[in-house]
Protein backbone atom coordinates (compact mmCIF):
# COMPACT_ATOMS: atom_id res chain seq x y z
CA UNK A 1 0.00 0.00 0.00
CA UNK A 2 1.78 3.14 -1.36
CA UNK A 3 1.02 6.36 0.28
CA UNK A 4 -1.54 8.38 -1.79
CA UNK A 5 -2.31 12.28 -1.28
CA UNK A 6 -5.60 13.47 -3.00
CA UNK A 7 -6.72 11.36 -5.76
CA UNK A 8 -8.79 8.66 -5.73
CA UNK A 9 -6.77 5.33 -4.84
CA UNK A 10 -7.63 1.71 -6.37
CA UNK A 11 -6.31 -1.79 -6.04
CA UNK A 12 -3.97 -2.37 -3.69
CA UNK A 13 -3.40 1.05 -2.22
CA UNK A 14 -6.94 0.75 -1.73
CA UNK A 15 -7.75 0.17 2.14
CA UNK A 16 -10.21 -2.41 2.26
CA UNK A 17 -14.05 -1.33 3.65
CA UNK A 18 -15.78 -4.55 3.25
CA UNK A 19 -17.98 -3.13 6.39
CA UNK A 20 -18.81 0.17 4.40
CA UNK A 21 -18.56 -1.41 0.79
CA UNK A 22 -21.44 -4.54 1.84
CA UNK A 23 -23.82 -1.45 3.11
CA UNK A 24 -23.89 0.42 -0.31
CA UNK A 25 -24.35 -2.92 -2.59
CA UNK A 26 -27.22 -4.39 -0.15
CA UNK A 27 -29.00 -0.97 -0.24
CA UNK A 28 -28.67 -1.13 -4.47
CA UNK A 29 -30.50 -5.05 -3.90
CA UNK A 30 -33.47 -2.52 -3.18
CA UNK A 31 -33.19 0.87 -4.46
CA UNK A 32 -31.23 3.73 -6.15
CA UNK A 33 -28.40 5.08 -3.76
CA UNK A 34 -27.09 8.47 -2.81
CA UNK A 35 -23.71 8.08 -1.57
CA UNK A 36 -22.52 11.36 0.13
CA UNK A 37 -19.55 13.02 2.28
CA UNK A 38 -17.46 15.82 2.10
CA UNK A 39 -14.62 16.26 -0.50
CA UNK A 40 -11.91 13.61 -0.02
CA UNK A 41 -13.63 11.36 2.02
CA UNK A 42 -13.38 8.21 -0.17
CA UNK A 43 -15.79 8.05 -1.61
CA UNK A 44 -14.42 7.64 -5.66
CA UNK A 45 -12.01 5.21 -4.37
CA UNK A 46 -15.07 2.87 -2.58
CA UNK A 47 -16.78 3.32 -6.30
CA UNK A 48 -13.57 1.88 -7.72
CA UNK A 49 -13.53 -0.36 -5.49
CA UNK A 50 -17.17 -1.52 -6.82
CA UNK A 51 -15.75 -1.38 -10.42
CA UNK A 52 -13.27 -3.66 -9.55
CA UNK A 53 -14.84 -6.38 -7.93
CA UNK A 54 -18.74 -5.76 -8.52
CA UNK A 55 -21.71 -8.08 -7.33
CA UNK A 56 -21.43 -11.63 -9.61
CA UNK A 57 -23.51 -11.06 -12.87
CA UNK A 58 -23.54 -7.02 -12.48
CA UNK A 59 -21.72 -4.57 -15.00
CA UNK A 60 -20.55 -1.63 -13.23
CA UNK A 61 -20.36 1.75 -14.92
CA UNK A 62 -18.58 4.57 -13.88
CA UNK A 63 -18.84 7.99 -14.84
CA UNK A 64 -17.62 11.29 -13.65
CA UNK A 65 -19.82 13.63 -14.02
CA UNK A 66 -18.16 17.08 -12.88
CA UNK A 67 -17.09 18.11 -16.38
CA UNK A 68 -20.12 17.39 -17.60
CA UNK A 69 -22.50 20.73 -18.30
CA UNK A 70 -25.34 19.07 -20.47
CA UNK A 71 -27.67 15.84 -20.36
CA UNK A 72 -26.70 15.18 -23.92
CA UNK A 73 -22.65 14.51 -22.35
CA UNK A 74 -24.50 12.83 -19.75
CA UNK A 75 -26.36 10.43 -21.88
CA UNK A 76 -23.74 9.87 -24.57
CA UNK A 77 -21.75 9.25 -21.68
CA UNK A 78 -23.85 6.45 -20.40
CA UNK A 79 -24.40 5.02 -23.90
CA UNK A 80 -21.01 4.92 -24.88
CA UNK A 81 -19.73 3.19 -21.60
CA UNK A 82 -21.87 0.30 -21.50
CA UNK A 83 -20.98 -0.26 -25.30
CA UNK A 84 -17.68 -0.45 -24.14
CA UNK A 85 -18.29 -2.69 -21.55
CA UNK A 86 -20.37 -5.06 -23.28
CA UNK A 87 -17.45 -5.33 -26.49
CA UNK A 88 -15.30 -6.22 -24.25
CA UNK A 89 -14.15 -9.42 -24.94
CA UNK A 90 -14.88 -12.92 -22.68
CA UNK A 91 -17.78 -14.78 -21.72
CA UNK A 92 -21.33 -12.79 -23.03
CA UNK A 93 -23.78 -12.81 -19.69
CA UNK A 94 -27.31 -14.46 -21.16
CA UNK A 95 -29.04 -11.09 -20.49
CA UNK A 96 -26.92 -9.69 -22.98
CA UNK A 97 -26.96 -12.56 -25.82
CA UNK A 98 -30.28 -14.73 -24.99
CA UNK A 99 -33.05 -12.19 -24.91
CA UNK A 100 -32.11 -9.61 -26.63
CA UNK A 101 -29.48 -10.66 -29.19
CA UNK A 102 -29.48 -6.91 -30.47
CA UNK A 103 -28.74 -5.05 -27.16
CA UNK A 104 -25.79 -3.65 -28.64
CA UNK A 105 -27.10 -2.64 -31.91
CA UNK A 106 -30.02 -1.17 -30.37
CA UNK A 107 -27.30 0.96 -28.19
CA UNK A 108 -25.42 1.72 -31.52
CA UNK A 109 -28.62 3.17 -32.95
CA UNK A 110 -29.08 5.45 -29.81
CA UNK A 111 -25.90 6.51 -29.58
CA UNK A 112 -26.09 7.56 -33.51
CA UNK A 113 -29.06 9.41 -33.25
CA UNK A 114 -27.89 10.89 -30.21
CA UNK A 115 -24.80 11.68 -31.30
CA UNK A 116 -26.42 14.12 -33.62
CA UNK A 117 -28.14 15.98 -30.41
CA UNK A 118 -28.40 19.51 -31.08
CA UNK A 119 -27.74 21.60 -27.50
CA UNK A 120 -31.64 21.48 -26.22
CA UNK A 121 -33.91 24.29 -27.05
CA UNK A 122 -35.17 27.48 -25.18
CA UNK A 123 -36.43 26.65 -21.90
CA UNK A 124 -40.45 26.10 -22.17
CA UNK A 125 -39.78 23.54 -25.62
CA UNK A 126 -39.55 19.95 -24.37
CA UNK A 127 -35.92 18.77 -24.64
CA UNK A 128 -34.59 17.61 -27.42
CA UNK A 129 -32.79 14.45 -25.43
CA UNK A 130 -35.84 13.17 -23.73
CA UNK A 131 -36.79 10.64 -26.85
CA UNK A 132 -33.25 9.27 -26.73
CA UNK A 133 -33.10 8.88 -23.05
CA UNK A 134 -37.03 6.98 -23.23
CA UNK A 135 -35.33 5.02 -25.41
CA UNK A 136 -32.60 4.20 -23.43
CA UNK A 137 -34.90 3.51 -20.81
CA UNK A 138 -37.11 1.56 -22.39
CA UNK A 139 -34.04 -0.54 -23.54
CA UNK A 140 -32.77 -1.05 -20.11
CA UNK A 141 -36.16 -1.87 -18.85
CA UNK A 142 -37.10 -4.53 -21.32
CA UNK A 143 -33.62 -6.41 -21.45
CA UNK A 144 -33.38 -6.05 -17.16
CA UNK A 145 -29.90 -5.51 -17.78
CA UNK A 146 -27.71 -5.80 -14.59
CA UNK A 147 -26.26 -2.48 -15.43
CA UNK A 148 -24.77 -0.48 -12.21
CA UNK A 149 -24.64 3.32 -13.26
CA UNK A 150 -22.07 5.13 -10.63
CA UNK A 151 -22.50 8.46 -11.40
CA UNK A 152 -19.67 10.63 -9.51
CA UNK A 153 -20.26 14.25 -8.47
CA UNK A 154 -24.06 14.53 -9.70
CA UNK A 155 -24.52 17.74 -7.70
CA UNK A 156 -21.65 19.43 -9.64
CA UNK A 157 -23.13 18.54 -12.54
CA UNK A 158 -26.69 19.56 -11.57
CA UNK A 159 -25.19 23.07 -10.88
CA UNK A 160 -23.88 23.04 -14.36
CA UNK A 161 -26.33 22.62 -16.08
CA UNK A 162 -28.22 25.05 -14.20
CA UNK A 163 -25.75 27.75 -14.97
CA UNK A 164 -24.90 27.05 -18.25
CA UNK A 165 -28.75 26.17 -19.33
CA UNK A 166 -31.06 27.10 -16.93
CA UNK A 167 -33.26 26.04 -14.42
CA UNK A 168 -35.56 24.56 -16.59
CA UNK A 169 -33.34 22.14 -17.92
CA UNK A 170 -32.05 21.03 -14.51
CA UNK A 171 -35.91 20.28 -13.66
CA UNK A 172 -36.43 18.65 -16.78
CA UNK A 173 -33.38 16.28 -16.20
CA UNK A 174 -34.46 15.47 -12.75
CA UNK A 175 -37.72 14.82 -13.19
CA UNK A 176 -36.85 12.38 -16.13
CA UNK A 177 -34.08 10.67 -13.86
CA UNK A 178 -36.95 10.06 -11.03
CA UNK A 179 -39.29 8.70 -13.43
CA UNK A 180 -36.39 6.22 -14.64
CA UNK A 181 -35.46 5.64 -11.37
CA UNK A 182 -39.42 4.50 -10.62
CA UNK A 183 -39.36 2.45 -13.47
CA UNK A 184 -36.46 0.47 -12.89
CA UNK A 185 -36.91 -0.13 -9.27
CA UNK A 186 -37.95 -3.15 -9.92
CA UNK A 187 -36.04 -4.15 -12.00
CA UNK A 188 -32.26 -4.78 -12.54
CA UNK A 189 -30.47 -1.65 -13.61
CA UNK A 190 -29.54 0.27 -10.89
CA UNK A 191 -27.97 3.88 -10.28
CA UNK A 192 -25.80 5.35 -7.40
CA UNK A 193 -25.01 8.95 -7.76
CA UNK A 194 -22.23 10.60 -5.26
CA UNK A 195 -22.28 14.12 -4.27
CA UNK A 196 -19.45 16.17 -2.31
CA UNK A 197 -21.39 19.72 -2.33
CA UNK A 198 -24.79 18.48 -0.01
CA UNK A 199 -26.95 17.13 -3.24
CA UNK A 200 -30.20 18.15 -1.09
CA UNK A 201 -29.01 21.90 -0.50
CA UNK A 202 -28.40 21.99 -4.40
CA UNK A 203 -31.10 20.62 -5.05
CA UNK A 204 -33.32 22.65 -2.27
CA UNK A 205 -31.76 25.90 -3.71
CA UNK A 206 -33.60 25.50 -7.49
CA UNK A 207 -36.44 24.55 -5.55
CA UNK A 208 -36.66 20.55 -6.30
CA UNK A 209 -36.27 19.10 -3.52
CA UNK A 210 -39.17 16.64 -4.05
CA UNK A 211 -37.47 15.14 -7.24
CA UNK A 212 -34.48 13.51 -5.18
CA UNK A 213 -36.38 11.94 -1.99
CA UNK A 214 -36.45 7.98 -3.56
CA UNK A 215 -33.08 7.67 -3.03
CA UNK A 216 -31.59 5.65 0.01
CA UNK A 217 -29.09 8.04 1.42
CA UNK A 218 -26.19 6.76 2.40
CA UNK A 219 -23.45 9.00 4.33
CA UNK A 220 -19.68 7.82 4.23
CA UNK A 221 -18.59 7.44 7.75
CA UNK A 222 -14.83 8.12 8.76
CA UNK A 223 -12.78 4.55 9.58
CA UNK A 224 -13.76 2.64 12.89
CA UNK A 225 -10.98 3.21 15.60
CA UNK A 226 -9.37 -0.57 15.06
CA UNK A 227 -9.57 0.14 10.74
CA UNK A 228 -7.84 3.43 11.47
CA UNK A 229 -5.04 1.61 13.67
CA UNK A 230 -4.72 -1.08 11.46
CA UNK A 231 -4.63 1.47 8.66
CA UNK A 232 -2.06 3.56 9.93
CA UNK A 233 0.39 0.35 10.91
CA UNK A 234 -0.48 -1.16 7.15
CA UNK A 235 0.95 2.27 5.34
CA UNK A 236 3.65 2.42 8.02
CA UNK A 237 5.35 -1.07 7.27
CA UNK A 238 4.48 -0.98 3.50
CA UNK A 239 6.43 2.79 3.31
CA UNK A 240 9.11 1.49 5.79
CA UNK A 241 8.23 4.19 7.52
CA UNK A 242 8.82 3.68 11.72
CA UNK A 243 5.19 3.82 13.98
CA UNK A 244 4.95 2.25 17.55
CA UNK A 245 1.15 0.92 18.27
CA UNK A 246 1.14 3.77 20.94
CA UNK A 247 2.34 5.95 18.27
CA UNK A 248 -0.68 5.31 16.16
CA UNK A 249 -3.22 5.65 18.88
CA UNK A 250 -1.64 9.36 19.73
CA UNK A 251 -2.13 10.16 16.19
CA UNK A 252 -5.85 9.08 15.88
CA UNK A 253 -5.90 11.38 19.12
CA UNK A 254 -4.22 14.26 17.31
CA UNK A 255 -6.55 14.35 14.65
CA UNK A 256 -9.20 13.56 16.32
CA UNK A 257 -11.15 12.45 12.86
CA UNK A 258 -10.21 9.20 11.30
CA UNK A 259 -10.49 9.74 7.71
CA UNK A 260 -8.24 8.10 5.84
CA UNK A 261 -6.39 11.17 3.99
CA UNK A 262 -5.43 12.76 7.09
CA UNK A 263 -4.08 9.39 8.29
CA UNK A 264 -2.35 9.42 4.38
CA UNK A 265 -0.92 12.98 5.40
CA UNK A 266 0.13 12.08 8.77
CA UNK A 267 2.39 9.13 7.75
CA UNK A 268 3.53 10.87 4.58
CA UNK A 269 4.77 13.63 7.11
CA UNK A 270 6.72 11.04 9.15
CA UNK A 271 8.37 10.20 6.53
CA UNK A 272 9.31 13.40 5.65
CA UNK A 273 11.13 13.65 9.06
CA UNK A 274 13.41 10.71 7.89
CA UNK A 275 13.69 9.17 11.16
CA UNK A 276 15.72 6.37 12.83
CA UNK A 277 13.20 5.19 14.92
CA UNK A 278 9.80 5.07 15.36
CA UNK A 279 8.64 9.04 16.47
CA UNK A 280 8.01 9.47 20.55
CA UNK A 281 4.70 11.10 21.72
CA UNK A 282 6.54 14.54 21.77
CA UNK A 283 8.23 14.01 18.06
CA UNK A 284 4.75 12.86 16.86
CA UNK A 285 3.02 16.74 18.59
CA UNK A 286 5.66 18.13 17.05
CA UNK A 287 5.24 16.40 13.28
CA UNK A 288 1.44 17.65 13.60
CA UNK A 289 2.15 20.83 14.71
CA UNK A 290 4.67 22.10 12.27
CA UNK A 291 4.14 19.52 9.61
CA UNK A 292 0.52 19.47 9.14
CA UNK A 293 -0.90 22.25 10.49
CA UNK A 294 2.12 24.26 9.87
CA UNK A 295 3.76 22.52 6.82
CA UNK A 296 3.93 24.22 3.25
CA UNK A 297 3.78 20.59 1.92
CA UNK A 298 0.05 19.83 3.32
CA UNK A 299 -2.32 21.03 0.85
CA UNK A 300 -5.39 19.91 1.92
CA UNK A 301 -5.58 22.59 5.29
CA UNK A 302 -4.62 25.30 2.57
CA UNK A 303 -7.03 23.79 -0.12
CA UNK A 304 -10.45 23.74 2.51
CA UNK A 305 -9.15 27.47 3.52
CA UNK A 306 -9.01 29.10 -0.06
CA UNK A 307 -11.86 27.17 -1.09
CA UNK A 308 -14.25 29.17 0.61
CA UNK A 309 -13.94 32.28 -1.93
CA UNK A 310 -14.87 29.74 -4.59
CA UNK A 311 -17.71 28.34 -2.96
CA UNK A 312 -19.40 30.90 -1.38
CA UNK A 313 -20.62 34.78 -1.92
CA UNK A 314 -18.23 37.41 -0.51
CA UNK A 315 -20.90 37.90 2.33
CA UNK A 316 -21.48 34.52 3.19
CA UNK A 317 -17.75 34.06 2.93
CA UNK A 318 -17.30 36.29 6.01
CA UNK A 319 -20.10 34.89 7.48
CA UNK A 320 -18.23 31.12 7.32
CA UNK A 321 -14.79 32.62 8.12
CA UNK A 322 -16.20 34.52 11.21
CA UNK A 323 -18.10 31.15 12.27
CA UNK A 324 -14.65 29.40 11.89
CA UNK A 325 -12.59 31.85 13.37
CA UNK A 326 -15.05 32.01 16.76
CA UNK A 327 -15.52 27.99 16.78
CA UNK A 328 -12.05 27.57 16.19
CA UNK A 329 -11.40 28.69 19.34
CA UNK A 330 -15.05 27.54 21.09
CA UNK A 331 -13.07 24.54 23.26
CA UNK A 332 -17.09 23.10 23.41
CA UNK A 333 -18.49 23.70 20.70
CA UNK A 334 -21.19 26.36 19.73
CA UNK A 335 -24.67 26.45 19.38
CA UNK A 336 -27.27 27.63 16.76
CA UNK A 337 -27.70 30.95 19.04
CA UNK A 338 -23.95 31.82 19.37
CA UNK A 339 -24.38 31.66 15.19
CA UNK A 340 -27.03 34.01 15.15
CA UNK A 341 -25.04 36.27 16.83
CA UNK A 342 -22.20 35.84 14.64
CA UNK A 343 -24.99 36.71 11.86
CA UNK A 344 -26.01 39.99 14.22
CA UNK A 345 -22.71 41.20 14.72
CA UNK A 346 -22.12 40.92 10.64
CA UNK A 347 -25.68 42.32 9.67
CA UNK A 348 -26.50 44.48 12.36
CA UNK A 349 -30.01 45.83 10.95
CA UNK A 350 -32.70 43.42 11.60
CA UNK A 351 -34.27 44.39 8.40
CA UNK A 352 -31.15 43.65 6.34
CA UNK A 353 -30.77 40.38 8.16
CA UNK A 354 -34.15 39.34 7.01
CA UNK A 355 -33.26 40.25 3.20
CA UNK A 356 -30.66 36.98 3.74
CA UNK A 357 -33.00 34.99 6.44
CA UNK A 358 -31.51 31.80 4.91
CA UNK A 359 -28.22 32.59 4.75
CA UNK A 360 -26.74 31.36 7.93
CA UNK A 361 -28.41 28.19 7.38
CA UNK A 362 -27.04 27.97 4.32
CA UNK A 363 -23.30 28.44 5.08
CA UNK A 364 -23.92 26.42 8.00
CA UNK A 365 -25.11 23.35 5.57
CA UNK A 366 -22.20 23.82 2.96
CA UNK A 367 -19.73 23.76 6.08
CA UNK A 368 -21.47 21.27 7.16
CA UNK A 369 -21.13 19.43 3.30
CA UNK A 370 -17.91 20.39 2.71
CA UNK A 371 -16.35 18.43 6.07
CA UNK A 372 -15.59 21.60 8.46
CA UNK A 373 -18.58 21.31 10.91
CA UNK A 374 -19.57 18.24 12.74
CA UNK A 375 -23.06 18.95 14.69
CA UNK A 376 -24.09 16.71 17.14
CA UNK A 377 -27.40 14.95 16.68
CA UNK A 378 -28.29 14.78 21.11
CA UNK A 379 -29.04 17.35 23.45
CA UNK A 380 -27.94 20.89 22.36
CA UNK A 381 -26.98 19.90 19.25
CA UNK A 382 -24.14 21.86 19.21
CA UNK A 383 -21.39 22.27 16.34
CA UNK A 384 -17.22 21.47 16.44
CA UNK A 385 -14.84 21.05 13.31
CA UNK A 386 -15.06 18.20 12.08
CA UNK A 387 -11.20 17.35 12.67
CA UNK A 388 -8.71 18.98 15.32
CA UNK A 389 -6.47 19.33 12.50
CA UNK A 390 -8.86 21.48 10.23
CA UNK A 391 -9.37 23.57 13.78
CA UNK A 392 -5.96 24.05 14.37
CA UNK A 393 -4.88 25.45 10.99
CA UNK A 394 -7.79 27.78 11.91
CA UNK A 395 -6.43 28.70 15.26
CA UNK A 396 -2.97 29.61 13.12
CA UNK A 397 -4.40 31.34 10.07
CA UNK A 398 -6.53 33.30 12.64
CA UNK A 399 -4.10 34.19 15.46
N1 LIG B 1 -9.98 3.18 1.33
C1 LIG B 1 -8.95 4.03 1.26
N2 LIG B 1 -7.67 3.58 1.36
C2 LIG B 1 -6.63 4.41 1.31
N3 LIG B 1 -6.74 5.74 1.14
C3 LIG B 1 -7.97 6.27 1.03
C4 LIG B 1 -9.13 5.45 1.07
N4 LIG B 1 -10.20 6.24 0.95
C5 LIG B 1 -9.74 7.51 0.82
N5 LIG B 1 -8.40 7.53 0.86
C6 LIG B 1 -7.58 8.78 0.84
O1 LIG B 1 -8.44 9.86 0.58
C7 LIG B 1 -8.06 10.54 -0.61
C8 LIG B 1 -9.31 10.97 -1.36
O2 LIG B 1 -10.07 9.87 -1.76
P1 LIG B 1 -11.25 9.99 -2.84
O3 LIG B 1 -11.78 8.63 -3.08
O4 LIG B 1 -10.78 10.77 -4.02
O5 LIG B 1 -12.32 10.88 -2.04
P2 LIG B 1 -13.65 11.60 -2.57
O6 LIG B 1 -14.07 10.91 -3.83
O7 LIG B 1 -14.62 11.45 -1.45
O8 LIG B 1 -13.27 13.03 -2.83
C9 LIG B 1 -7.16 9.58 -1.36
O9 LIG B 1 -6.15 10.27 -2.09
C10 LIG B 1 -6.50 8.81 -0.22
O10 LIG B 1 -5.45 9.56 0.32
MG1 LIG C 1 -14.39 11.86 -5.68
Amino acid sequence: MNIKLGPPVSDDNFYPRPELIGRILRALEHAHVAFLGPRRTGKTSCLRHILGTPPTGYVPILINLEQFDSVEAWLRAMLEQVRLELEKPGPKAPWLVEKSTNFLKRIEQITIAGSGLKLSPAAGKSAAWRAQADEFLGLLKETNAPVIFLLDEFPVFLNLVARKRGKEEVEALLNWFRAARQDLVNHAPRFLVTGSIGLKGVVRRLGLAPTINDFDTLEIPPLSDAEARDFLKTLARDNAVPLTAPGGRHILRLLGGPWPILLQLFVSEIREAQLKKAPTTAQLDRIYRDGLVGGPRNEYCAGMFTRLKDVFSPSECRLAQEILKALCRADAGLSREDFDSIHAKLVPLPEQRALHADELDYVLDALKHDGYLRQESEGEQRTHFASHILRDFWRRKTS
